[in-house]
């Protein structure tokens, strides 16, 4: 948060022209409830290797946690770290795993994609259910 900030300030000493840029910083492109072909890419990932634990949308399960919160304060390396090598929850007494997805090229090739798709989730930019893409 920090860093965007701070990026933000260095744009707007770069004025007006670098200012309209900063928008283009977000993983993804929402108009009108459409978005572009990698965050729908993303969707259609999160939905073959994420949903079956973290539910529909990014929203959580009982099993998982809801990831449009926790892309709240997870950075996109944070959040690229914790799918590439997984996580195990050892302090419940329940035991939750996160798989390592480091392996699984679908995911890792695509892990940009995934995260500009859960980033406009957790931003509230793009609302839940299937999203249609821009130009279609
Ligand atoms: C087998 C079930 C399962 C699958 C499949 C799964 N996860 Fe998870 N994930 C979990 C669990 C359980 C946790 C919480 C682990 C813990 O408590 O430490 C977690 C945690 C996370 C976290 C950290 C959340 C936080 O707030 O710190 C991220 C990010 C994440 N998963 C992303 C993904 C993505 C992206 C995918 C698909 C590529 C995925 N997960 C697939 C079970 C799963």
């Amino acid at each position: 948060m920090k860093m965007l900030m701070a990026s933000a300030l260095v744009l707007a000493a770069l004025g007006g022209a670098a200012l309209a840029e900063d928008k283009d910083e977000k993983p993804y492109k929402v108009v009108d409830g459409k978005v572009d072909q990698a965050t729908f890419n993303g969707y259609r990932r999160y939905g073959n290797s994420c949903l079956q634990c973290h539910g529909p949308d990014g929203a959580g399960s009982s099993y998982a946690p809801n990831l449009t919160d926790s892309l709240k304060h997870l950075s996109q390396e944070q959040f690229a770290e914790t799918v590439i090598n997984g996580r195990q929850n050892v302090s419940s007494s329940q035991q939750n795993v996160m798989p390592s997805f480091g392996h699984v090229e679908d995911v890792v090739t695509y892990l940009d994609d995934i995260y500009a798709y859960l980033k406009a989730r957790s931003d509230g930019a793009l609302g839940r259910g299937r999203p249609e893409r821009i130009g279609r």
